[in-house]
């Protein structure tokens, strides 16, 4: 059995965060038992973080607006000081440099059908698209904006009529049932 270690990275409401701890952390994937020790925000006030209390979840809060290169220079020592060996972002607002994505294979959530929509209006300009299908995709994270090989992708049916937070919650719901599914085959590539 190989124990591997994840971190999450978010800034916001962290329900992806939430959905796989619960679904995945201290819990045996075929050859694999997955341990998820740490979260990092990058926003003091995210509610993930409250998420993260209530799991008994660790997690560290690096906010700084320091220049790219720094942060990230951050970033890797504390995922090296906590021997993490994949990372996970879901809903993290920073773009990882070279050097990051040199050290560490991480992995994105994007809410559209990649490579569609891509950057931070994704949900809206799916949803205001005129194209009959939505969804959700993973990738492997590469230092262009959601733009790394796609892990797993899914879609749903637009409704007519129906509005943009309905239709959001279906994005969230899916993106909740195909991040596991991604994770296990990054985890099977490692
Ligand atoms: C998700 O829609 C994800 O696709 C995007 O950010 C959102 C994060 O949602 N990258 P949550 O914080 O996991 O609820």
């Amino acid at each position: 059995m190989k124990e591997v270690r994840l971190a999450i990275l978010f800034s916001g409401n962290g329900s992806n965060l939430e959905n796989i701890y619960k679904n995945m952390n201290d819990k045996n994937f075929d050859d694999f038992l997955v341990k998820i020790p740490l979260a990092i925000s990058s926003r003091k006030d995210a509610y993930g973080i409250e998420r993260c209390k209530n799991l008994g979840l660790k997690c560290e809060i690096i906010a700084s607006k320091e220049h790219k290169v720094d942060y990230d220079k951050k970033l890797i020592s504390i995922l090296e000081s906590n021997n993490i060996n994949l990372v996970i972002l879901a809903g993290f607002m920073r773009i990882l440099g070279k050097e990051f994505c040199s050290k560490f294979i991480a992995l994105n959530i994007h809410p559209s059908i990649l490579p569609l929509f891509k950057g931070a209006n994704a949900l809206k300009e799916s949803y205001q698209s005129d194209m009959k299908i939505a969804g959700a995709s993973v990738h492997y994270v590469s230092d262009e904006l959601d733009s790394g090989e796609l892990i797993e992708q899914d879609i749903i049916y637009k409704i007519e009529g129906e509005s943009f937070s309905d239709f959001e919650s279906r994005i969230h719901a899916l993106e909740h049932k195909i991040y596991p599914k991604a994770i296990l085959k990054a985890l099977c590539k490692l």
